[in-house]
């Protein structure tokens, strides 16, 4: 670590680590619920359960990668991040907004949009937020002495996040006109511009790990962030087969969705290739085998199950059942879950001065982690497609199918006590080793 300030960026990974914590506690609330075992029903019901784990999901990814950008931008533009006081405030207020969001959807105080849960007046608050966050890395960019392609992609990614915030934000009494615009927000991020960030990250950790010429990485950084705009603004159309827009979006959002695997697949070689190049030199091991792992991931999940249900004849029948769970985990996981895990498992040794680059915990993390949702995956997938057969083909009534496919919930359960347990173990060395240190400057 070069840059004292460099040190904020623990703190929103701490957050980002308690908020997964916390979220998976709700996993198992629906899991039991979904076996029959919804103990917690009156005071914890399934629809409160769903937006808590969802918005915590998006909350401490953010976290994540806002934990990244402190820590990138200072060491990419050679500048100590330009107030860090500032972005302590930044951190303290973006928990107090999560906090009361989470506590508020527990007493209804909510919009009852998927993924966009939260109310207007706390809207207006993660604006200003985001805002003092961008300010700060806007203004250590352009006060450093170097812009590189790497930060630039990964600021842009960033800012357009914050942007494509607002359509969310727009009021609209037709559900359809409501519909359209929530998807620029959801899928525009996780097919879009999140996957900037992604990229950003990517290449900064590719650079340091492998030791390759950054003129390379950033080259194909270029063809990810072309494949990415090119596939995803237009793939957008997968959301508007059926809610009452025009029928052009079926062509339009099948083209251009079925293409988006492209940009995922990119960023796999992209990974793969660099890492066979390299001289493997580096010495974080946990930190590489996260770094390959969310390359490989992220294209298996969002780009491969993504496109099992992008089609619209296939998605007339899967839409909103348990295959979209089944992607959902796997896309967001390998894709924004792992990259996070991955720039911690880089930044931690640097931070704390501890060298603990190969440990047996961090690989056991690593593994458990991976094969419990890999087997959640499967398991939704199993028990989504038993769904859509019994429900959307046979025609037996909702509520009836969720008993017959509860036997795969216990599955589950299974699967994810072996992903908390990798969980648990990663957090475990972040609690006990994490805390960063002055000695851990290095010139
Ligand atoms: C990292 C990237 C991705 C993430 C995190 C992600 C995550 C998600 C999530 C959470 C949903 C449910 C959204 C909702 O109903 O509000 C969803 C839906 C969907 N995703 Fe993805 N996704 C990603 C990439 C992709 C890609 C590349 C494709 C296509 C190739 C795709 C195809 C779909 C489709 C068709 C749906 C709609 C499912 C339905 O109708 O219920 N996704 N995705
Ligand atoms: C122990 C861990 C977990 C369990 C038991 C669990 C379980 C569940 C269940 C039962 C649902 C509701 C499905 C339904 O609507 O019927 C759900 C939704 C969801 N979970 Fe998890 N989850 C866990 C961890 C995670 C993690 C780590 C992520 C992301 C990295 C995640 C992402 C999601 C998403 C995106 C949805 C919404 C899916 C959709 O739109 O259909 N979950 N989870
Ligand atoms: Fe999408």
């Amino acid at each position: 670590m070069k840059y004292k300030s460099q040190q904020v960026a623990y703190w929103f990974f701490a957050l980002s680590m308690l908020l997964l914590a916390l979220q998976i506690i709700y996993g198992f609330i629906m899991g039991f619920a979904h076996m029959g075992y919804d103990g917690l029903h009156e005071v914890i019901p399934f629809n409160t359960a769903r937006a808590v784990h969802t918005n915590l999901l998006v909350v401490w990814i953010l976290s994540g990668f806002m934990g990244a950008a402190y820590y990138i931008i200072p060491e990419e533009a050679e500048n100590e991040l330009v107030n860090v006081k500032l972005a302590y405030i930044q951190l303290i207020t973006l928990a107090l907004v999560g906090v009361a969001a989470i506590i508020g959807y527990h007493f209804n105080y909510w919009e009852g949009r998927k993924f966009l849960e939260i109310p207007r007046p706390l809207d207006y608050l993660v604006v200003i937020n985001v805002l003092t966050f961008l300010g700060l890395i806007l203004a250590t960019l352009f006060k450093g002495k170097k812009r590189t392609t790497t930060s630039l992609v990964l600021t842009m990614g960033l800012v357009f996040a914050a942007l494509l915030y607002l359509p969310g934000m727009i009021w609209f009494d037709n559900q359809t006109m409501d519909s359209f615009f929530r998807w620029w927000v959801v899928h525009l991020w996780v097919e879009g511009v999140w996957e900037l960030i992604m990229g950003g990250i990517l290449a900064f950790l590719l650079i340091k790990i492998t030791g390759v010429d950054r003129e390379v990485i950033e080259k194909w950084l270029y063809v990810i962030v072309g494949l990415t705009f090119i596939s995803g603004i237009l793939g957008t159309g997968h959301h508007y087969y059926y809610i009452g827009v025009d029928k052009t979006w079926l062509i339009v959002g099948g083209i251009f969705s079925a293409m988006e695997p492209l940009a995922f697949l990119g960023m796999a070689l992209f990974a793969v290739a660099m890492y066979r190049k390299g001289e493997k030199k580096h010495p974080n091991k946990t930190a590489l085998n996260w770094t390959l792992g969310t390359a490989i991931v992220s294209f298996v999940g969002a780009g491969l199950l993504g496109l099992a249900h992008t089609l619209p004849q296939v998605n007339l029948y899967t839409h909103g059942t348990l295959v979209t769970a089944m992607h959902g985990h796997l896309a967001f996981w390998g894709a924004y879950g792992m990259i996070v895990f991955a720039i911690i498992a880089y930044t931690m040794p640097n931070m704390t001065g501890r060298k603990l680059y190969n440990t047996n915990t961090g690989l056991l993390a690593f593994w458990l982690s991976n094969i419990g949702m890999l087997g959640m995956t499967v398991a939704f997938g199993v028990a989504g497609v038993a769904q859509v057969y019994l429900e959307r083909k046979v025609g037996i009534e909702f509520g009836l199918v969720q008993k017959e496919i509860q036997v795969h919930f216990f599955i589950l359960i299974c699967c994810a006590t072996l992903f908390t347990t990798g969980i648990t173990l990663y957090m475990y060395e972040f609690i006990k080793y994490g805390r960063p240190t002055n000695e851990a400057l290095v010139d």
